[in-house]
């Protein structure tokens, strides 16, 4: 009897979890009308569509500003699953949710221009905007005044001034940059595959080199992994013992941000996969056909290594966007930041009192993550929802105050309302600063593997192996944005495992 009604109870929640999601996507199918900005309220300009920025329009009470978004990228991109998309394993618009469709669910109208920030004048308090797509009107630029400013531009790839890295490498960031990848992996196949081909030139075109072993040259080279033993394998038998994949990291370990035993499990899970790993190997020089590098042996001799590659994915972490850097020269405060805005513990930027800073381009003592991004985008929803209440009580006090003396035989019951505004103004008013809870990190490590150092119970717990990977799926396909990224990316998943990944390079 317990078991029947366990099943009962199991249908009924499937059920229920259903009609939720289902009323879910029809409310986004038939939105609630928008109320208009009201002009007399201050302007928030946000700039990105990122990680931060998104998280704080998520939960931004948009009817309190003028909100204007300004980002060249018209969609969100859910990044931790970019690297599949290198292969085929997910499709690039299943981890893609249009910026519009965020907007719409907002109670109030927000503007948003398809744009790109040039410099921020924080004297004038003016954006300078430019249209860089491939369609133009008779307008490419202009200015955009704010009161309030948000920067969550995020980073660009670090190269280090290293020759030949921007000519001739992929990076792995944007959506373009893993289509980019997906599509020259094919072409190395087919032109190794070629008739007559010379066999060192075989090797070349099939060796497959990453640099940098930070979690996205980790995750890359194990997805890259996967798509030749899964699939190009079988369908190109003939070049097949061929395809090698190496590793290049100049310290003396991978994935450094993960603890010393899930390290080793990488290194030596890479090692059964067939994934060279060179570390203390620091890149000099690229060339369109090799790669030249100083290997230090472990008696500390040097040697220069000449890697020659069919595909290199430069994934060596971030550097400071140009907007930023010419923000940070005009502010006296960031003379001596280095990595990027430098901010306080409410993420004001230091020197300013109008700009705030979040995500990768902001400086708060967090590593650039999009966990650390999207808690500090959801703190400055928090910090502006609750200025807006704070300037709504204020002016509410100062209008009964102002009427206390005009209605006498009332004053007791004024006295009353004013002292429980003021309560709710203490409340509002005693905002905590800015406090990172780090949930842990995931890496998946190829051959359906993943590593996690993972916050539990003010502990650490660290994992590794298929278990792990089961858990990395679930957590992933729980943070995507929203119930459509969801299915899409399951219907993905299931689709390269029942029928393989898709070879056609298109
Ligand atoms: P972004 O998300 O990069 O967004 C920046 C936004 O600003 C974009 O919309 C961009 O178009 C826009 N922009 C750029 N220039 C301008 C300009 N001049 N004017 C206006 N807008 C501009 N982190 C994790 O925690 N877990 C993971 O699993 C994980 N996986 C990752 C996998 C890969 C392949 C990569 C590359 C990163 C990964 N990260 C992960 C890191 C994470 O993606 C970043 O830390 C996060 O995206 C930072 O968020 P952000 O909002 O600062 O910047
Ligand atoms: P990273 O900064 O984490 O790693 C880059 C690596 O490149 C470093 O280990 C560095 O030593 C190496 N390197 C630099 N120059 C080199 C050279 N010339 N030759 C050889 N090696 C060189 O960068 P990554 O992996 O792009 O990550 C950026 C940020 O995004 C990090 O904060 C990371 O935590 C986060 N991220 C998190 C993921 C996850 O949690 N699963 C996945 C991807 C990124």
């Amino acid at each position: 009897r317990m078991l029947r009604w366990s099943w009962r109870l199991g249908y009924l929640s499937a059920i229920a979890g259903i009609v939720y999601m289902g009323y879910g996507v029809y409310q986004d199918r038939h939105p609630e009308p928008q109320v208009e900005p009201d002009p007399s309220k201050k302007t928030l300009v946000i700039l990105g569509t990122g990680w931060g920025s998104v998280s704080l329009l998520k939960q931004l009470d948009t009817e309190n500003y003028n909100v204007i978004v300004i980002s060249p990228r018209n969609y969100f991109l859910f990044t931790p699953l970019l690297p599949s998309c290198t292969t085929g394993t997910i499709e690039h618009r299943s981890i893609m949710e249009p910026v519009r469709t965020i907007l719409r669910q907002k109670k109030a109208s927000v503007k948003f221009y398809e744009a790109e920030a040039s410099s921020i004048d924080p004297e004038r308090k003016v954006v300078r905007i430019f249209d860089n797509s491939e369609i133009r009107g008779d307008i490419t630029e202009t200015e955009v005044p704010y009161d309030m400013l948000v920067v969550g531009v995020g980073a660009e790839n670090a190269t280090f001034g290293i020759p030949g890295v921007r000519e001739h490498s992929c990076f792995l960031k944007e959506i373009g940059d893993a289509q980019k990848i997906r599509k020259r992996i094919m072409d190395c196949v087919e032109t190794a595959a070629f008739k007559d081909q010379s066999p060192e030139e075989i090797n070349r075109l099939l060796h497959m080199v990453v640099v940098g072993g930070g979690p996205t040259g980790v995750e890359f080279a194990g997805e890259l992994q996967d798509f030749f033993e899964e699939d190009i394998k079988k369908l190109v038998p003939d070049i097949s013992d061929r395809f090698r994949v190496t590793l290049i990291e100049a310290l003396p370990n991978v994935l450094p941000m993960f603890s010393k035993q899930l390290i080793e499990y990488t290194e030596s899970t890479f090692k059964e996969e067939k994934i060279n790993i060179h570390t203390k190997t620091m890149v000099k020089k690229v060339t369109d056909k090799a790669v030249e590098a100083e290997m230090t042996h472990p008696d500390g001799k040097k040697e220069t290594v000449v890697f020659p590659y069919g595909l290199l994915v430069w994934a060596t972490g971030n550097a400071v966007r140009p907007v930023v850097k010419d923000l940070m020269g005009r502010i006296p405060a960031q003379k001596d930041s280095r990595r990027g805005l430098a901010v306080n513990e409410y993420l004001v930027v230091q020197g300013t009192r109008d700009i705030w800073a979040v995500g990768d381009c902001a400086v708060a003592g967090y590593a650039p993550t999009a966990q650390v991004a999207s808690q500090e985008g959801s703190f400055l929803a928090r910090l502006f929802n609750n200025m807006a209440k704070t300037e709504a009580l204020e002016e509410k006090i100062s209008h009964l105050s102002s009427t206390l003396n005009l209605q006498p035989g009332n004053s007791a019951a004024v006295s009353r309302e004013i002292e429980g505004y003021e309560r709710q103004l203490r409340r509002v008013k005693n905002a905590k600063p800015f406090n990172y809870s780090h949930q842990g990190s995931l890496a998946y490590i190829g051959s359906d593997k993943a590593v996690a150092d993972v916050t539990w119970f003010n502990g650490n717990v660290a994992a590794a192996g298929s278990l792990t990977y089961i858990f990395w799926r679930s957590a992933y396909i729980s943070m995507c944005f929203s119930t459509r990224n969801r299915l899409l990316v399951i219907n993905d998943w299931l689709k390269s495992k029942v029928f393989g990944r898709d070879l056609s390079r298109e």
